[in-house]
């Protein structure tokens, strides 16, 4: 996940979102009625569209916002996590910690590798990040607190995220659509680790209960604003479906995911801190209570508790990694031009 495709005012960019979706699209499409048309038949007919297929502009801006948004969540979201693979309590959830961890990464690459096929480069990409201009999800700009929080993570961030990103298995975009099925399996396991290290919790001492249900307390909230703004709040959303990005409304996703999670609450033995949760017979779904926006959106726009901290961290990664990058260059030189010299 984590993307929640967010559509943010900004004065120096396009009306659909970031600055830097502009300044990265310099690739402008020639348009005519009849090229919309077929592209609009090929979405309507479920087809994929493919890097080479003529689209309009703002559905390859859309997308480089989006499928960037995704992947700098990816890398980002390994942060939290990483500072606790030292602290992991086990040599077992060490393993397992590292693994997903890497997966995160992997996810990444993948993305990178989708939003490059409409154009943009990964330098701009990650310019953009380590710039403050590009957004991720607000997620990881919360502390991880104690080693529940790593549990709760798994089963609630990685369960939230995969309610997102199943639908996108089917976006009308096919580099992103191919993505997302693998990423999607190894969300699974992410989401089942989490809940399987809480489960063990729950069955140790009343100190770690009590870290479980504190870990869920905090987390249970942001998690739900992870599937961004009510759908009454959410203009680009219609375009999106139009578009065939988007597959399931914002609120339609957020009611599947309290669904879904509620009996898997109970099972682990904690409650959840909403009043209001409740089953409606006659709607066939759990009713929930207000999600604090005002809070969602200071962390949005750089203001949560870690914003700074994480895009320093990442900025420093990047810096420390210049060697590795020069030294991996200059060796593919070296390899090119001694291919070259044996073709020769
Ligand atoms: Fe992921
Ligand atoms: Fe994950």
């Amino acid at each position: 996940m984590y993307t929640q495709a967010l559509d943010l005012p900004n004065p120096d960019g396009d009306s659909a979102g970031n600055a830097n979706v502009v300044a990265m699209n310099a690739r402008s499409e020639p348009h005519s009625d009849a090229l919309q048309a077929s592209f609009d038949a090929k979405v309507d007919a479920d087809e994929k569209i493919e890097p080479r297929d003529w689209m309009p502009d703002a559905y390859r801006k859309t997308l480089v916002r989006q499928i960037s948004q995704h992947a700098h969540s990816e890398i980002v979201g390994m942060l939290p996590e990483g500072n606790w693979i030292s602290r992991a309590p086990s040599l077992k959830r060490k393993a397992i910690l590292i693994a997903k961890v890497q997966d995160e990464g992997g996810h990444g690459l993948y993305l990178y590798s989708a939003a490059e096929t409409l154009g943009t480069s990964r330098d701009q990409m990650l310019d953009a990040l380590h710039s403050g201009k590009a957004k991720y999800s607000s997620i990881f700009n919360y502390p991880t607190l104690n080693w529940a929080d790593v549990g709760v993570i798994g089963w609630l961030v990685d369960g939230a995220a995969i309610m997102n990103q199943i639908p996108l298995c089917r976006c009308s975009y096919g580099p992103y659509a191919r993505a997302m099925i693998r990423v999607c399996k190894e969300e699974s396991f992410h989401q089942r680790q989490g809940y399987e290290a809480l489960l063990v919790m729950m069955q140790g001492n009343e100190a770690q209960k009590t870290m479980v249900q504190d870990a869920v307390n905090r987390w249970w909230w942001k998690c739900l604003a992870m599937f961004g703004p009510p759908d009454a709040n959410s203009p680009h959303s219609a375009q999106g479906m139009r578009w065939g990005i988007k597959r399931i409304s914002n609120d339609d996703l957020r009611q599947k995911f309290i669904d879904a999670t509620v009996p898997q609450a109970n099972v682990l033995g904690i409650s959840l801190p909403d009043p209001q949760l409740k089953w409606n017979e006659e709607r066939g779904h759990y009713d929930h209570g207000e999600i604090d926006w005002d809070e969602f959106w200071a962390t949005v726009n750089g203001n949560g508790p870690c914003n700074k901290e994480r895009l320093a961290t990442r900025v420093k990664a990047w810096n420390d990694g210049e060697w590795v990058r020069d030294a991996a260059i200059a060796h593919a030189r070296k390899q090119a031009q001694r291919d070259l010299k044996e073709a020769a």
